[in-house]
């Protein structure tokens, strides 16, 4: 093999022969070439809600492919897919009476997301809205409007001038928000958050902190911008972290768990109020991707979200999550790990030094958890057993020891 892929998030120096390669899926298990299997701990990257090899929706893609691969949705094209999939999100989120803009990727979604803020605002007459407040620890994927509502400093640095009028309060002080909005409230367009933190260490909100940002923004014009890449589809008990914390916000950033991987989908939910802007006679919206509304992509989120509803899977994390839960708090009450956080299907472990090599040992005992500095973070498929569970737990406290 050559060295010719450039892997994301990797050094790019590390040859490719040094790589795990992943070859085969089957519920909450993968499979390396050599034939070892693992403990997904991580569902993919945080979004395998159905688990792997689910025969109904590689049906569902390739019925569709047969049919057509995929055609354009720019005006005056649709197709039914794109269609059935914006009605089935927007009546599983707090927004039912709002409309979905499809791409592909969360940091296509969080660029659409951001555009649309200040776009509402300038529609309004409010030129002068730029600024989008965002927080400490965020992560909004790497494309410039992303990179730029980074909170994590170090996927900032080194790629130039990012996007100006991005401001960021730390992520667990509404005081400081508030500062910021009673010195530039005239000018903020939107805040950006993520209703719990994932890629900059699963960080739960602290008590308050999201409706005192809904607040804050209400009080002062401007939009509150919900990434639930991560959260959104089953991850935190309900179908939206909005409706899990009972906070609505404006706009609603999804991907990853919409077709739990089986092909690239992702979109923004735009509230009533918003759409009411960009309904006006004339305007056209100038926005969007090839892939936007994309057939197989489309046909892959329905099957999806069809079957998390066929199994319960939105109700299966109370088990999920009670069951790590207390497998967690055992770890810390035998001294293995400092601290754990988390809801829901999703948590880290904190262990108080660097987590890489505790990862390393749960990899080579079967087990794939994903290192975030100092925290070991999991948020395994929602189809992940009982059995599963323990065995992840018991691998961790092995490694640990
Ligand atoms: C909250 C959040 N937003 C955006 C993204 C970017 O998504 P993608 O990697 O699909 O571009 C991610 C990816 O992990 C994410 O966790």
């Amino acid at each position: 093999m050559t060295n010719a892929l450039l892997h994301p998030f990797a050094p790019p120096n590390k040859p490719e022969s040094d790589y795990l390669n992943i070859v085969r899926g089957e519920g909450s298990l993968v499979f390396d070439s050599s034939g070892k299997s693992y403990i997904d701990g991580i569902a993919n990257l945080w979004l395998c809600q159905v688990g792997h090899g689910r025969t109904e929706i590689i049906d569902a893609v390739a019925t569709q492919m047969r049919q057509i691969e995929a055609y354009h949705t720019f005006a005056p094209f649709s197709n039914g897919p794109a269609a059935q999939v914006a009605e089935m999100i927007v009546e599983r989120s707090p927004l039912v009476d709002g409309r979905v803009f499809l791409g592909c990727s969360g940091s296509d979604a969080v660029d659409t997301a951001l555009k649309i803020a200040r776009l509402f605002q300038q529609r309004r007459g409010h030129d002068g809205r730029q600024i989008i407040v965002k927080r400490t620890n965020g992560y909004h994927g790497t494309n410039f409007g992303g990179t730029s509502a980074q909170g994590i400093t170090l996927n900032r640095e080194g790629w130039g001038d990012l996007i100006p009028h991005f401001i960021e309060v730390p992520h667990d002080d509404l005081e400081v928000a508030a500062t910021i909005f009673a010195e530039h409230g005239e000018r903020i367009a939107a805040v950006l958050t993520e209703p719990i933190q994932g890629g900059g260490g699963v960080h739960p909100p602290v008590d308050g902190y999201l409706e005192g940002l809904h607040r804050l923004c209400e009080d002062n014009g401007a939009l509150l911008i919900f990434d639930e890449v991560i959260c959104g589809f089953g991850r935190t008990g309900n179908w939206f972290g909005a409706q899990t914390f009972g906070v609505t916000p404006d706009l609603i950033i999804f991907a990853k768990g919409v077709t739990s991987g089986y092909q690239p989908l992702s979109g923004v939910i735009v509230s009533r109020d918003v759409c009411n802007e960009l309904e006006e006679p004339d305007f056209l919206l100038r926005t969007g991707y090839t892939y936007s509304g994309h057939h197989a992509s489309c046909a892959a989120g329905i099957a999806n979200i069809e079957l998390m509803e066929t199994e319960g899977l939105v109700d299966r994390v109370d088990n999920i999550g009670s069951q790590l839960r207390s497998g967690l708090a055992a770890l810390k009450g035998d001294g293995l790990i400092e601290s754990w956080r988390g809801l829901g299907a999703i948590y880290a472990a904190e262990l108080g030094n660097d987590a890489v090599s505790a990862r390393d040992k749960m990899l080579s005992a079967g087990v794939i958890l994903r290192p975030i500095g100092t925290c070991l973070a999991i948020c395994p498929p929602l189809v992940i057993t009982d059995d599963e569970i323990s065995r992840l737990i018991d691998t961790m406290a092995d490694a640990l020891r």
